[in-house]
């Protein structure tokens, strides 16, 4: 975002997206799933995303782990709740849906797409469609397969050539590329069984626009990260967020809920860093 200190000096800041992912909520939110009640996973990474002061969350699917309207609506109750809670400044008597922290969504291979859009219908939601942040754009992919059999997903002919349309008319735009599902290896086999199906086919239109400059996916429910190198071009950074619920690796490090800040500067660079929250038998 760009603003202007004492008239006379352009600061140009980067803009910080805060990515949660992965959050499997119930309809109930006393309940527990393998052993950890979601709901209060997701308050606790919301209430340290909100913290940071993000310009925009970015939501990177299996928001709900049955698919439940209700299990939206606690997505969309949580998130407005830590902005109350937050440094953020909300107007007296505002209501929910005049909200103003842009929350950016895509769906998983948990989550029913009629259902999240009949949730999130604030304007504050903006799902599956290519987002100006200012100098960067945002491209928020659909890599859900239908009858997946393992969770595997998959993008459509459709999805692939929208993404190119987009990358052909905003060439000049660093772009940050969101699925859900991982299109690169991230050496666990039965992981991997899971990724996106055709990621070739996705992989081919990336290297040859120089202007992506990173793609974030969630699915994989441990943290990530992969140098793609292209032929005369910069390389693309593949990263992979941790869930806000379960780890995949269950050792030491990795057993707390976590969240990505991604910080998208005006040059076309970036930094991005997982942020952990401590262990229940730590807080
Ligand atoms: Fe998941």
């Amino acid at each position: 975002m760009t603003k202007i200190n004492n008239m006379t000096e352009l600061v140009t800041q980067p803009v910080t997206l805060a990515q949660i992912s992965d959050t499997h909520l119930l309809a109930d939110k006393s309940a527990l799933l393998r052993g950890r009640n979601p709901w209060l996973s997701l308050s606790a990474v919301l209430q340290q995303a909100i913290a940071a002061q993000p310009d925009g969350l970015l939501l990177s699917g299996d928001l709900a782990e049955r698919g439940e309207l209700a299990a939206y609506e606690n997505v969309r109750t949580a998130i407005f709740a830590a902005q109350r809670q937050g440094d953020r400044p909300v107007k007296d008597g505002v209501t929910d849906t005049a909200l103003d922290l842009p929350i950016y969504w895509l769906p998983g291979n948990h989550d029913d797409l009629a259902a999240m859009k009949s949730a999130f219908q604030s304007p504050c939601f903006r799902g599956l469609q290519a987002i100006n942040l200012g100098t960067w754009q945002l491209i928020l992919l659909d890599s859900v397969l239908p009858q997946a059999q393992v969770g595997e997903g998959r993008l459509s002919s459709a999805a692939l050539d929208w993404l190119h349309l987009e990358l052909c008319q905003h060439p000049d735009k660093p772009t940050i590329v969101a699925l859900h599902h991982h299109p690169v290896p991230v050496s666990i086999d039965w992981v991997d069984q899971m990724q996106v199906q055709n990621a070739d086919e996705l992989l081919a239109i990336l290297d040859v626009f120089p202007q992506v400059k990173l793609v974030s996916f969630g699915h994989i429910h441990f943290e990530f990260q992969h140098q793609r190198q292209r032929s005369n071009r910069p390389s693309i950074a593949f990263y992979g967020c941790p869930s806000t619920h379960l780890q995949i690796d269950a050792t030491a490090n990795h057993r707390s809920p976590g969240f990505r800040l991604i910080h998208l500067h005006a040059d076309g660079t970036h930094q991005t860093q997982v942020c952990w929250l401590p262990l229940e038998d730590e807080q």
